[in-house]
């Protein structure tokens, strides 16, 4: 139903004119000043306001310009008590529908508001137009338009029906595992497996048996042959990810693997073929890595046959805007609650300032952060983490910050990377450092860290992140109030 708001500081007028819309079937509320005008505004999602100009406080054109920035999707007409042209213009320049003079016919003003409907119908329609458009800066699921990202995308394209191996590089969240993903789902191996192996994550003897296999007995506790990743993703696609981090006793096997396309699997005397198209992907310098001897070159080259280097989020600002939308977007269709439609000026004006040394990821997070915590419709700069608000004065400091007290992790948790809050949400809690432990400092401080990522998960709405934890809605809000974390009305 469409949602209309009234606002005049005449009550006979404001009843008349609530009475005369509610009959068209519209959803009507009404405000008897511009300053509850504009909270409404910002709280629920309104698609035509009908205002006077002329009211104390907040008048139609401030209500006019506020409702323009910070809920563009809504159309303003505006009435005036005399035809004062001046201001009808001024109106019209500042982006209002239309303006109708005192006193009107009441069906004149029905049909203003049914074209204002029409219009607001036929802009969300643009929107979608543009959405359709903007598919064309895609490939799987990557988005960019920057020159730099369609070099990517177009790398991909061709690269995806091939078996060459590529290296792909770039900073931390800049989308290596994407463009991974990307390449084998547009090639011809797109039906065939794709596995994911990250070599950091791994000791070497435990990595060699997961890559090549091994055989019942090679060792202790190898009760039964294990096939491994190599042959697992026949046909398909293995990438190796972190590959910087592979161990430097494993290097030359893997440089055999690539020569060969043979694996012998640990304590086998026979070696298996393998038809597997090889990715890796890294954050590192390789090649530097392996002039300072710490990879080694001919697997360096082996690899580095074809390298995609996605450049870092401040190097292609014409992205932002467009991945930050995207993110919004998924946010709002995974939950029908959600009211939010777009960002404020000022935070898209914080979001091309920011350096974003987490790139792509620490972008998702922010915005995600902002959403599960805006009240209103239009996302606002104070519900953005510290350091996007800082406009990039402490760029760097959040990702490679030293030993930090219990409540700065606490901050960092819920400003910065809300995966890695989650992660060391989980880490081990045997440990007792030396100098002893607050135990229920901790307990509260990981309970958040869960807190954080339920809400992050469930977009926002508390009732489903209590679920998820097995909390009772009451007690998710005591402790969200504890933190100081309940913006807005609970939902
Ligand atoms: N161009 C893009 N379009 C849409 N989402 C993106 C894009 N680039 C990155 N992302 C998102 O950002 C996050 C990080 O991407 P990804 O995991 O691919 O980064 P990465 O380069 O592999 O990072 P790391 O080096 O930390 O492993 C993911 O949630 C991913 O979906
Ligand atoms: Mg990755």
């Amino acid at each position: 139903m469409s949602r209309i708001l009234i606002v005049d500081d005449e009550q006979s007028m404001r009843q008349m004119v609530a009475i005369a819309l509610r009959q068209e079937g519209y959803d009507v509320v009404i405000a008897e000043d511009g300053e509850v005008a504009s909270r409404e505004l910002q709280a629920s999602k309104v698609d035509v306001v009908v205002s006077d100009i002329k009211m104390p406080g907040l008048n139609g054109i401030d209500l006019l310009r506020f409702a323009r920035e910070n809920s563009p999707a809504t159309e303003v007409i505006l009435m005036t008590a005399y035809t004062s042209t001046e201001s009808a213009i001024e109106a019209l320049r500042l982006g209002a529908y239309d303006y109708i003079s005192k006193p009107f016919e009441i069906d004149d003003l029905k049909a203003t508001v049914g074209r204002a409907l029409e219009r607001a119908e036929l802009r969300s329609q643009n929107k979608l137009l543009r959405r359709q458009l903007s598919t064309r800066h895609k490939v799987g699921d990557l988005i960019g338009r920057s020159p730099g990202m369609l070099r990517v995308f177009d790398l991909i394209q061709r690269l995806a029906d091939s078996e060459i191996t590529v290296l792909i590089t770039g900073e931390s969240g800049t989308g290596k595992e994407l463009v991974a993903r990307a390449i084998h789902n547009e090639g011809v191996r797109s039906a065939e497996p794709f596995i994911t192996i990250n070599c950091a994550a791994m000791p070497p003897q435990l990595l060699e048996s997961e890559l090549f296999g091994h055989m019942r007995g090679s060792f202790t506790g190898a009760d039964r042959d294990k096939q491994g990743l190599f042959v697992a993703a026949a046909g398909g696609t293995l990438v190796l990810d972190e590959i910087g981090e592979l161990p430097m006793e494993m290097q030359p096997k893997l440089l055999r693997v690539l020569e060969d396309h043979k694996v012998r699997p640990v304590g086998a005397t026979a070696e298996t073929h393998i038809d597997v198209r090889i990715l890796a992907a890294t954050n590192r310098d390789l090649q530097r890595e392996a002039a300072e001897g710490r990879f080694r070159e001919d697997l360096f080259y082996r690899l580095n046959v074809i390298q995609i280097d996605l450049p870092s989020l401040r190097e292609r600002t014409e992205d932002i805007m467009l991945l930050a939308d995207h993110f919004l977007e998924n946010i709002v269709a995974a939950d029908e609650e959600s009211v939010l439609t777009g960002f404020s000026s000022e935070v898209k004006d914080l979001f091309l300032r920011y350096p974003w040394p987490g790139n792509v990821r620490e972008l998702d997070n922010a915005v995600r952060r902002a959403a599960t915590f805006e009240g209103g419709t239009v996302i606002q700069a104070e519900n953005l983490p510290d350091s996007v608000r800082a406009g990039g004065a402490q760029a760097g400091k959040t990702l490679n910050a030293g030993p930090r007290t219990g409540e700065s992790r606490l901050q960092d948790q819920m400003l910065g990377d809300l995966d890695a809050a989650a992660a060391g949400a989980g880490a081990d809690p045997a440990i007792i450092p030396d100098e002893g432990l607050d135990l229920e400092e901790h307990l509260a401080e990981i309970r958040s860290g869960y807190m954080i990522k339920a809400l992050a998960e469930a977009g926002g709405v508390q009732k489903k992140a209590a679920a998820k934890l097995g909390m009772s809605f009451r007690s998710f809000r005591y402790y969200l109030d504890k933190l100081g974390l309940r913006g807005g009305e609970g939902s």
